[in-house]
């Protein structure tokens, strides 16, 4: 048998290792331990291996490379770690793993009605690769349509499933819009609503929003879309100032009525953990009073409201009529909607909608189209 003997060099904390491409690389003796390939149970796939009931700070007794693999005899534990060296060679800078549902954003504009991914309800069910595809539109532009939806509350429902669990607000796990007597909410009146994302209030809102649309046969009502991260991409080109002071500074969102008192801190402009953009808080109905300084203000609300006249800007605005038996599905941290004024004596307008989580979305998009660790 082959035996490629490496030489690896032992420090205080932690060992210099030869890896495959000619390079040497240091590992902390912490991690070594506490990720040796026996850590993990197969079946649960959970850590079993608790560094914290370690007596010691772990050290090698030995340690070399056997076979593409170190091989580490730890100190006062009868145990040895093997790492293969493809192992090693993933970790060796530092560098995030690799994430298949983190995937670039197409921001896109005004014409983007037609290239809308577009899918059917009774496929997506039968069909986990086209559920993929879905996910995916989800992640890089933010939107989708799903046609064939049954006129069911059940249809709603399983379609959300495919993606994760339906994530109550503080309105319920469903909200009904259509017109109300005595309304607590502009959506369910049948004036123009403002864009904007949806409950703004609430600590971390809501990630993917569904609109299933059940009746429509009013006059008017056109439902607005666009792309909050286009907008906040171009005014971080024209108007970086501006992009910065909206980026860095929360604001208060509040949602109140007789009883409850909902009340947040969000950035207008949100970025990613790489500084892109992911998406936007906006809404003017349920902006709070801004408790910040005055004179700050000086500088804050000038950007503020350059930022919502660009998304009012024919550029972004996509216009567009759903019909009975549509869902469309969108990113409410990043996609900002509203609908225009319809007459409530012309016919039926009725769509029903819930939220699922933008995490679970992307759980399921990972577990749809990679192995994982375990596999
Ligand atoms: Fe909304």
């Amino acid at each position: 048998m082959d035996q490629i003997v490496s030489p690896v060099t032992l420090e205080a904390n932690g060992l210099r290792v030869p890896l495959k491409d000619g390079s040497t690389a240091y590992f902390n003796y912490y991690w070594l331990r506490d990720n040796c390939p026996t850590s993990f149970d197969s079946q649960t796939r959970e850590r079993t291996f608790d560094i914290f009931h370690q007596k010691d700070a772990p050290q090698p007794q030995t340690a070399r490379v056997v076979e593409g693999s170190l091989e580490i005899s730890w100190r006062g534990e009868e145990h040895v770690t093997r790492h293969t060296l493809d192992f090693l060679a993933k970790y060796a800078k530092g560098e995030r793993r690799f994430d298949p549902a983190d995937l670039p954003r197409k921001v896109w504009f005004a014409d983007h009605y037609e290239k809308i991914a577009r899918f059917s309800q009774p496929e997506l069910m039968r069909d986990k690769a086209l559920v993929a595809e879905w996910i995916k539109a989800m992640l890089v532009e933010g939107v989708a349509i799903i046609n064939d939806m049954p006129d069911s509350n059940e249809g709603l429902t399983e379609t959300a499933r495919l993606i994760g669990h339906v994530r109550p607000t503080f309105f319920g796990e469903y909200f009904d819009v259509r017109t109300h007597i005595k309304p607590t909410n502009l959506a369910y009146t049948a004036k123009a609503l403002e864009l904007h994302t949806d409950t703004p209030a609430e600590d971390v809102a809501p990630g993917v929003q569904f609109l299933h649309v059940r009746a429509n046969s009013v006059e008017g009502g056109a439902n607005l879309f666009l792309d909050g991260a286009a907008v906040a991409n171009d005014l971080r080109r024209e108007h970086p100032e501006d992009f910065k002071i909206l980026s860095e500074t929360p604001i208060p969102y509040y949602c109140e009525h007789d009883d409850y008192d909902v009340r947040s801190r969000q950035h207008v402009i949100e970025l990613d953990s790489h500084g892109e953009v992911s998406g936007v808080t906006i809404s003017q109905h349920m902006a709070d009073i801004f408790d910040l300084d005055q004179s700050f203000l000086d500088r804050y609300y000038p950007a503020f409201v350059r930022f919502g006249k660009m998304l009012q800007s024919d550029k972004y605005l996509m216009r567009f009529r759903l019909s009975a038996g549509q869902c469309i599905v969108f990113d409410n941290h990043r996609i900002v909607h509203g609908r225009a004024a319809y007459s409530a004596t012309s016919g039926d307008r009725y769509l029903r909608g819930c939220y699922t989580d933008r995490g679970e979305m992307r759980s399921t998009y990972r577990a749809l189209t990679t192995e994982g660790r375990f596999k």
